[in-house]
């Protein structure tokens, strides 16, 4: 069965190629390589063994994605992670989000509803809650007006599909909210690979122990936790990744009576910033060098998941620790310099 993944050379998408291929799954990738190395596709196969198939599509050129699906009718699902996802980016440049993440999901969504039966997974986040109410956060916590057109996207995403959903009963789908992806496979034949200064907590973190970057900046410990650093949920990316294929099997086994549903992809764990940098340092055993400054404007204090909908619904359950997962990440950073 020939599953399409838009966005499938970046960082959680070509994990979830390699689940999908152990899986059994024909996969055939578009990306544009904006944002991802056209290598990761030799990664891909040293770890499966199969060479995707990739085309390198624009997705926001709505012929090129008729096209595609013209001469690739025998494909049965989509996982779309294709979409800009710089949340200060957004902030500076909301058409180019508006345009490449609604604009290329609206025009995905028109090939499917024209399928007799077509399953959709959506990269959705958590970012959609906000700052939520309670922890852990549950599906049904009252999506808040986005902090930036990125989260926008999300939240409109997610409503688009609905609404296309209602009127396309061919037409299965699943959004995952995902936390706070980190890690690398563990045969380190891919990773994340932020391009320029890393956003995210754990690579800046592991380029600081490789001293790629000089220290890291804490970004304010006076917040109403335990230690006074944000707490997030962190989760491996196979963990993710096989959330992916759980979800499609769900789908595929139209065991869903309504056909859109929602679940958060988490470790149901919060970890601190300083529980984090404490994680990495007892798996490299190095100190890190780290100082707190003051908050970044946007963050929220805290986020981690309820996962009871997809323990109990998709029958899935993160399997990694924090530290399994920080292990992970560093000896992809390792792999990465030292090659
Ligand atoms: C985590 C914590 C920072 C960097 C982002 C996106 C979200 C989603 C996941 C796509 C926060 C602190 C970070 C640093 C720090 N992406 N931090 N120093 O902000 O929770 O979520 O990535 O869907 O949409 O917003 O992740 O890794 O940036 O930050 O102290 O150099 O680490 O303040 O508390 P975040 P993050």
């Amino acid at each position: 069965m020939k599953i399409l993944v838009t966005g499938g050379l970046g960082f959680i998408g070509s994990h979830t190629v390699v689940e999908l291929q152990n899986e059994g799954f024909e996969v055939v990738i578009i990306d544009d390589c904006s944002n991802a190395d056209v290598k990761v596709l030799e990664g891909i196969q040293a770890i499966t063994g199969k060479l995707p198939l990739f085309e390198k599509i624009d997705l926001r050129d709505k012929p090129m994605v008729a096209a595609f699906f013209a001469r690739h009718q025998d494909v049965e699902g989509v996982i779309h992670f294709a979409a800009s996802k710089a949340v200060g980016e957004s902030v500076e440049k909301p058409l180019l989000y508006y345009e490449n993440n609604i604009g290329s999901l609206v025009y995905i969504l028109q090939e499917l509803s024209k399928k007799e039966k077509a399953r959709f997974i959506f990269s959705s986040s958590c970012t959609v809650y906000g700052q939520a109410d309670e922890m852990p956060i549950t599906e049904d916590a009252p999506v808040k007006a986005a902090e930036s057109p990125y989260g926008n996207t999300k939240q409109m995403g997610e409503e688009i599909i609905a609404d296309t959903c209602k009127v396309t009963p061919g037409l299965h789908a699943i959004a995952l909210r995902y936390f706070n992806p980190m890690g690398a496979h563990p045969s380190t034949e891919i990773g994340e690979l932020p391009i320029g200064v890393p956003q995210n907590l754990v690579p800046f973190i592991t380029q600081t122990g490789m001293g790629v970057r000089e220290q890291l900046a804490v970004f304010g410990n006076d917040y109403p936790t335990p230690d006074g650093t944000c707490i997030r949920d962190y989760i491996h990316v196979v963990d993710l990744a096989r959330a992916h294929v759980v979800a499609l099997q769900r789908l595929l086994n139209a065991k869903n009576e309504q056909n859109y549903e929602v679940f958060n992809v988490g470790t149901g764990k919060g970890s601190s910033v300083l529980e984090v940098i404490q994680s990495f340092e007892r798996v490299s055993g190095e100190k890190l060098n780290y100082k707190i400054v003051d908050r970044r404007a946007g963050d929220i204090v805290s986020a981690y998941a309820n996962t009871k909908k997809a323990n109990e619904v998709l029958g899935w359950k993160a399997q990694s620790t924090l530290d399994e997962a920080m292990k992970s990440a560093w000896d992809w950073e390792k792999k990465v310099r030292n090659n």
